[in-house]
């Protein structure tokens, strides 16, 4: 029992420790200001938006709610009311959110601040998902439902795509590998005049040749021994008043090209031992890995069905030239593999760190495979510790050559930045640093500062 006569100490919370505690809170606090500006976001932010705080205090949040981050937005609700307003929320990035947003009126009765507070939902799997305007289930196949990205070079990728999906012209998607053709392809097919239609894909670089030609247009009856009698539809007949994928487009033979050429520029074609043309509606998207340009200049491929094919030119960059996707895709993946698997695991910022920085030659299908084996093999949260060998050392020793700069001074600037900063921080003086690189104390000096080591050191 306290004593009532002894008075308790207040103690004294320093800012640095309060925004300690609002960063570790596990919700996510949110403020505005009465003109609706963003004054406050703790942590939380990132994981929820893939957006670090200082992108976007300052912003009017509106604007951010229109970009499509979240949905529904409870700032109407609570500037019209002015009481304390709760509703479930969903993030881009596919987490589910239980909101409440606390007005704070001055003397005049107006909103001087909002303080909004974000719970995850963690029972994901009791939990149906309803679009927050129409209070329909969300559509899994709405046309941007799986298209994640915060990186501008995306950005213009899908509205180039938005505004190409109308016309029927043939597209060519490029890119490495777990880029995102695919997805791409499925997105123009949804947003055109055809997406009541199929769309029919085919992976043209897994089916041996014949197969392939098959599958494609299709045989007349008896067109060869061990063939059905009444003969088959192939997918170009199929895909009519659709689309056609044609996956890893590179890898055709030319008889196949030559075929192709013709649906293409006759939009008709003859089925595998048939006689008659028959007239399609389709409409061709082709994707490839390779760089095609260089095997027409090789002659694996047709320059005619090149550029056909080429009438519009999608290229898809890789992850490592759109870092900005790295963080927001790591948690719209982890938001998928937790409600797949029913868990709730976590990711340190060290790990995310280590994601930032990797080059990911296997693009989005690496970082996502990755995810899904870390969420279902490691506990509560996901290490450094936990990822393989290969990926840290890579990182590690992460050279110039892994990010291509464009020219060599740029490539000599980094590795000189490297070299120096790392010589600094280790040796701690500029004379230290000029013996151990072997260059004068001036030029030593010079470099520290140029690379933020220390500005105020004099040189000697
Ligand atoms: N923008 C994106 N947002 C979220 N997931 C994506 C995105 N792009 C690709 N993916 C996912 O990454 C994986 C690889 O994409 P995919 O389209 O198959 O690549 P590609 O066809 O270039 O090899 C797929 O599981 C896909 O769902
Ligand atoms: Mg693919």
């Amino acid at each position: 029992m306290s004593n009532p006569t002894q008075p308790i100490e207040p103690i004294q919370i320093s800012h640095d420790t309060l925004q300690k505690i609002l960063d570790n809170s596990s919700d996510e606090i949110f403020v505005v200001d009465g003109s609706q500006r963003i004054v406050y976001v703790n942590h939380a932010c990132e994981r929820h938006y893939g957006l670090k705080p200082a992108e976007v205090i300052g912003r009017n949040t509106m604007e951010l709610f229109e970009e499509g981050y979240w949905t529904p937005s409870i700032i109407p609700p609570v500037f019209e009311r002015k009481k304390t307003v709760t509703m479930k929320q969903t993030t881009y990035l596919g987490g589910e959110l239980i909101t409440t947003a606390v007005p704070i009126l001055n003397q005049a009765g107006d909103i001087e601040l909002v303080v909004i507070n974000s719970k995850e939902l963690q029972n994901y799997k009791s939990l149906e998902i309803k679009d927050a305007q129409t209070g329909q289930p969300a559509d899994p196949d709405a046309p941007e439902a799986n298209l994640i990205t915060n990186s501008e070079k995306m950005e213009s990728v899908i509205k180039f795509c938005k505004k190409i999906a109308s016309v029927d012209s043939t597209v060519l998607i490029q890119g490495e590998s777990g880029t995102g053709k695919s997805v791409l392809a499925k997105y123009i097919h949804k947003m055109s005049r055809r997406k009541k239609g199929p769309l029919l894909t085919i992976n043209c670089a897994a089916i041996p040749e014949e197969l392939l030609e098959s599958e494609l247009f299709g045989y007349a009856q008896g067109a060869f021994t061990g063939a059905s009698k009444t003969g088959k539809v192939g997918l170009i007949e199929s895909a009519d008043n659709g689309t056609l994928f044609l996956d890893e487009v590179g890898e055709i033979s030319p008889k196949i090209q030559a075929k192709l050429l013709q649906v293409i520029q006759d939009h008709e074609f003859i089925p595998v031992g048939g006689r008659e043309t028959k007239k399609v509606d389709i409409r061709i998207i082709a994707a490839t890995n390779r760089n095609l340009y260089d095997m027409v200049q090789n002659r694996q491929f047709r320059e005619d069905l090149y550029y056909r094919l080429n009438v519009i030119d999608i290229k898809i960059p890789s992850l490592r030239e759109r870092t900005k996707d790295i963080i927001p895709l790591t948690y719209y993946f982890l938001h998928k593999f937790n409600k797949q698997y029913g868990v709730n695991q976590l990711i340190s910022q060290a790990t995310l760190d280590i994601f930032s920085a990797y080059s990911w030659p296997g693009n989005l299908r690496q970082l996502e495979n990755l995810i899904e084996k870390l969420v279902v093999t490691t506990d509560s949260v996901i290490e450094a510790s936990d990822l393989p060998e290969h990926m840290l050392q890579h990182t590690k020793a992460r050279t110039p050559s892994a990010s291509l700069p464009a020219a060599l001074d740029d490539a000599l600037a980094e590795v000189e930045k490297q070299l120096v900063t790392a010589a600094y921080q280790k040796l701690g003086s500029t004379r230290r640093v000029a013996e151990h690189l072997q260059i004068s104390q001036t030029k030593a000096a010079r470099l520290i500062r140029k690379y933020g080591g220390s500005s105020g050191e004099p040189p000697y």
